[in-house]
């Protein structure tokens, strides 16, 4: 049974000769979870009621009255003493009913000249704003601390893979880089993301726009937009923003989700490469030795959760015709787990990267096993004048011949070198050490460790000035 007193609340009721089925109106609500946006559609609607009176809609004391209720009722929400009702669906008739219980008749005047539709095209954006620069700060402190961990390591040795198989040395400052770089293309998606947001749908209204002489560039400017949108149709249906932020933000959790593989991999015993401190892993309820590297499991893990998100936002807009569709309230929740989620997993990182311990007498043994630098030899074959093909052959015949005799290639003596080709010298062994190796990659993006510094020098002045 619906109550009738409750219900004479309702905004909408003029044409209505019943009260709505208590299901419809559970199932209708928004107000459970879209209250978040509270902060925005305050905001919005102190924008709204400036740009009021600015076109001679309200008179100052109307306005003032509108405005400084609005901020009283922000404080009682902040408070956590605001009555949310499921009666009043969602988070702007509960802000807007407040109003005028706190001022009367005149709080009834700032829905002139807009719509709910305009309304929370306008929360969002502002929110999907906030949101963004939450997460851009974040991916900055990881950058920083990679750089800082990056520079402790970079004449650190360990095995590069391909395949997972053991490839060629590399400087752990230098992996190190490459999570550095896939975040840094992050962080640009999304600045690159946030100025397509950054635009006001307010004063679309409904859909078709208003009556009133209102100032779209007004507003836009008193909530930072850099502009009103173009057509009022498009602002209050399209929801691609947020689509674009879901996307940016499943390409962060895929990048989250390789480091945390890496993470699993190299705290196993078979690797030991790094130590996770105690504080971020968790133990076994019955195997009392386990320690478990559970925090980038789970990062892993929610990365699936975020690209789900992806999908219900792409699958809620794709069959909606102009212009909004109730459909579009169901970009809510989607959104606002993704974007807890990635907040959580970055904080996580955040906390997780200074931790790392490196072993690095493990990553050495490590590198020295899979003849890792047999590229090395090939390469020192050409200089002598063998073609890279023939090159390529020589060494694969040493490489054989080293694994028949379980040594590594440095251990194979300058004799049995000499039966491989007879121009190789005593130098090769600078060759074959895996400092000479990483040495010899001298150039732009390779892993000497003065590239490696350099890159470091640079990337922090990159983060620093933008
Ligand atoms: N709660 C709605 C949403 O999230 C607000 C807009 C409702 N507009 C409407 N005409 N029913 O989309």
């Amino acid at each position: 049974m619906t109550d009738n007193s409750k219900d004479t609340i309702k905004m909408w009721g003029g044409r209505f000769t019943e009260p709505t089925d208590e299901f419809v109106a559970r199932f209708t609500a928004s107000v459970s979870f879209d209250r978040r946006l509270y902060p925005f559609d305050i905001e919005g609607s102190i924008a709204h009621a400036r740009m009021l009176q600015k076109v001679g809609e309200l008179t100052q004391a109307e306005a003032s009255a509108i405005i400084e209720g609005l901020a009283s009722i922000r404080s009682v929400i902040e408070k956590g003493a605001f009555d949310w009702e499921i009666e009043l669906e969602d988070v702007h008739m509960n802000i807007e009913a407040a109003l005028t219980r706190r001022i009367g008749e005149v709080g009834k005047k700032l829905h002139t000249g807009r719509s709910r539709n305009d309304q929370v095209a306008t929360d969002i954006r502002l929110f999907v704003r906030h949101e963004i620069d939450r997460i851009a700060e974040l991916i900055g402190g990881i950058q920083a601390a990679l750089l800082d961990l990056a520079e402790q390591e970079a004449e650190t040795v360990m095995p590069g893979f391909t395949h997972l198989q053991i490839a060629q040395p590399v400087s752990f400052g230098h992996h190190l880089l490459a999570w550095f770089e896939m975040l840094d293309r992050d962080y640009q998606r999304l600045i690159d993301c946030r100025k397509r947001v950054n635009f006001s749908p307010l004063g679309a209204a409904a859909l078709a726009g208003t009556t009133f002489p209102i100032d779209r560039h007004y507003t836009s400017e008193l909530l930072g937009f850099s502009a009103p949108t173009a057509n009022s149709l498009d602002s209050v249906s399209d929801r691609d923003f947020a689509i674009e932020l879901a996307s940016a933000a499943s390409i962060i959790m895929t990048h989250l989700s390789r480091f945390s593989e890496e993470l699993v991999l190299w705290t196993s015993a078979q690797f030991d490469f790094i130590h996770l401190p105690d504080r971020f892993c968790t133990g076994s309820s019955i195997m009392p030795q386990k320690k478990n590297p559970d925090v980038p499991e789970l990062v892993r893990g929610k990365t699936g959760r975020v690209i789900g998100h992806l999908m219900s936002l792409l699958t809620l807009m794709k069959s909606q015709p102009l212009a909004y569709n109730r459909d579009n309230q169901e970009d809510k929740e989607p959104l606002f787990d993704l974007l807890d989620t990635v907040r959580d997993c970055l904080s996580a990182y955040l906390a997780v990267i200074p931790a790392i311990e490196c072993n690095r007498k493990n990553m050495r043994i490590a590198a020295m096993k899979g003849h890792a630098t047999a590229t090395d030899l090939a390469d020192y074959l050409v200089k002598q004048g063998v073609t890279f093909r023939d090159a390529h052959e020589i060494v694969g015949k040493a490489v054989a011949s080293a694994i028949k005799q379980r040594k590594g290639l440095p251990e194979l003596s300058l004799e049995e070198m000499k039966g491989f080709y007879s121009g190789i010298g005593g130098e090769v062994f600078e060759i074959l050490n895996l400092e000479g190796s990483l040495n010899a990659r001298d150039h732009h993006g390779g892993t000497a460790p003065t590239q490696v510094r350099q890159a470091i020098r640079k990337a922090r002045y990159n983060l620093a000035h933008r």
